[in-house]
């Protein structure tokens, strides 16, 4: 979708339609009460307003009629006014947004005005609103022999004033786009089946990102990464024919600025390896590497901006299968930190090869690792299928992400990473083993992790297993990959 600004003044508005606000038991915004103007008396009596009560998640649709530079009025509902949050917003948007859709409005207007007197910060309202409107409308049918034709969707939303934006109003709509880039990136990469999806494609759509934004770009492949000594990562593809990839961007190569490390689980299909998984739900482990592709989303929002922070990106991609080369459970590797892992469960993998990739990640002195991986189903039984666990050693780093989670609508809980929970891991055979009870498995992952970061070190660990992926649309979340995990860190960093 393509967002532009336009101004003028509002009788040039020329869209299919405007998206305005309406509280419920208040029939008009200050927005929407300015544009009709001495027009608002003959509207409201046709009891149009009044029919959608301003509930959040209806839309009343208006027609204008003659001399009106737009036809139709989109008048989204946003609930009671002292109620009104960012999150309701992204709801009030979206629902326009599956308005216009079914309606089948080639371009929608957005008026600045819409968003003053709602109690928002308004910038930030301006940002949340495109995102959410676009977001909700993403679609994945590259694969489909017959995709629904294009004028079907909305594929203009216009950013509309009749005076010049303000400098944050300017920048909100740059950082809307390159936010709704990153989560396009990432969605599509999640969606694209693992048999096109392989860790050498996703490593090439890496350098495309790396090219396009002048990042420096390494990629490593299957031999490369076994005489680095990544021995722990090597145990998860050593059964797989798609050979692994481990991509390495640097967004300031030259800088002395310490990096902050992004390091995202790139499994691009899980089976389980030899502890093969039920075949119930396989299919969704296309998914696996969601974290991946989160990080892909991050660099490419991040380039479309002058730059901020220096990031390293650090992606292992690898497939978990099983076969006469696979890892047994039993086997013992050797971590590139040095730690030796007997390997218990081979469907434990993504702690596997993301003790490698934060060690790696570590040899650069970075200022934080943020970590995201679809880890553990034991997450997802613990904050259920929308909600991301966060676990972090260090405060002030927690309540960045928690607070820019807040401010996207992607929610994290904060999880406990008890020293405790060190001994449940310990081998007979070997320093460490890959897993621990099944109890608090959300928890055992992250303390495995945990043994390989380095002292001092903020780090953040995000197990994304249940909000990577969505069995239903909900919010701006659309059905499939999500996405997750790219707007907090873009917010994350951009405020950093
Ligand atoms: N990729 C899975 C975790 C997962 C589960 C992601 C459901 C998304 C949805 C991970 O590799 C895995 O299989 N974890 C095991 C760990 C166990 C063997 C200790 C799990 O969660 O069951
Ligand atoms: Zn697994
Ligand atoms: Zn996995």
């Amino acid at each position: 979708m393509e967002i532009r600004r336009k101004i003028a003044p509002a009788s040039q508005w020329a869209t299919d339609a405007l998206i305005f606000f309406v509280f419920e038991n208040k029939e008009l915004t200050p927005g929407l009460g300015e544009y009709l103007g001495k027009n608002a008396p003959a509207l409201l009596g046709s009891g149009a307003l009044a029919d959608v009560k301003g509930q959040l998640g209806r839309v009343a649709l208006l027609h204008t009629g003659e001399g009106a530079g737009s036809p139709r009025i989109l008048a989204a509902g946003l609930g009671k006014p002292e109620e009104t949050d960012a999150e309701k917003l992204r709801q009030a948007v979206a629902a326009a947004a599956a308005q216009a859709r079914s309606l089948e409005l080639p371009a929608v207007g957005l008026p600045v005005s819409a968003l003053s007197g709602l109690g928002l910060d308004a910038p930030a309202a301006l940002e949340e609103s495109l995102a959410g409107f676009s977001l909700s409308l993403y679609r994945y049918d590259a694969l489909k022999t017959e995709p629904a034709p294009e004028a079907a969707y909305p594929s203009v939303l216009e950013v509309l004033a009749e005076s010049e934006l303000s400098e944050d109003e300017n920048l909100a709509v740059s950082e809307a786009c390159a936010q709704i880039a990153g989560v396009v990136r990432a969605r599509d990469m999640i969606n694209t089946p693992a048999n096109l999806a392989t860790p050498a494609y996703l490593a090439d759509q890496l350098r495309q990102i790396a090219d396009t934004y002048g990042f420096q770009c390494g990629i490593y492949g299957a031999e490369a990464i076994s005489e680095m000594g990544m021995g722990c990562f090597e145990s998860v593809f050593k059964g797989a024919g798609n050979e692994a990839r481990l991509v390495v961007v640097d967004t300031a190569p030259n800088s002395k600025e310490a990096p902050v490390a992004l390091v995202g689980k790139g499994v691009t299909f899980d089976t389980g390896g030899i502890c093969l998984k039920p075949p119930l739900k396989m299919h969704e482990m296309k998914a696996d590497m969601g974290g991946a592709a989160a990080v892909a989303g991050v660099l490419e929002a991040s380039g479309m901006l002058p730059p901020g922070p220096r990031i390293l990106a650090v992606i292992p991609l690898a497939e978990n299968m099983p076969g006469s080369t696979a890892t047994r459970p039993g086997d013992v590797a050797t971590s590139l930190s040095g730690k030796t892992v007997e390997i218990i469960n081979t469907d434990a993998e993504g702690r596997l090869l993301l003790c490698d990739a934060i060690t790696y990640a570590g040899k650069f002195a970075p200022r934080a690792i943020v970590d995201l991986a679809t880890l553990t189903g034991a997450c997802v039984v613990a904050l259920g299928p929308k909600v991301a666990g966060l676990f972090c050693n260090d405060d002030a780093l927690s309540h960045r992400v928690l607070e820019a989670g807040e401010r996207v609508g992607e929610p994290f809980w904060p999880m406990p990473l008890w020293d405790l929970y060190a001994k449940a891991l310990e081998s007979d055979a070997a320093d460490l083993k890959n897993v621990g009870p099944r109890e608090g498995g959300a928890v055992h992952a992250a303390v495995f992790l945990k043994q390989f970061v380095p002292k001092d070190t903020p780090w953040a660990h995000l197990d994304i297993a249940g909000p990577a992926w969505a069995d239903e649309a909900y919010q701006h979340v659309t059905k499939g990959g999500a996405g997750f995990g790219v707007r907090t860190l873009f917010s994350l960093l951009r405020s950093w």
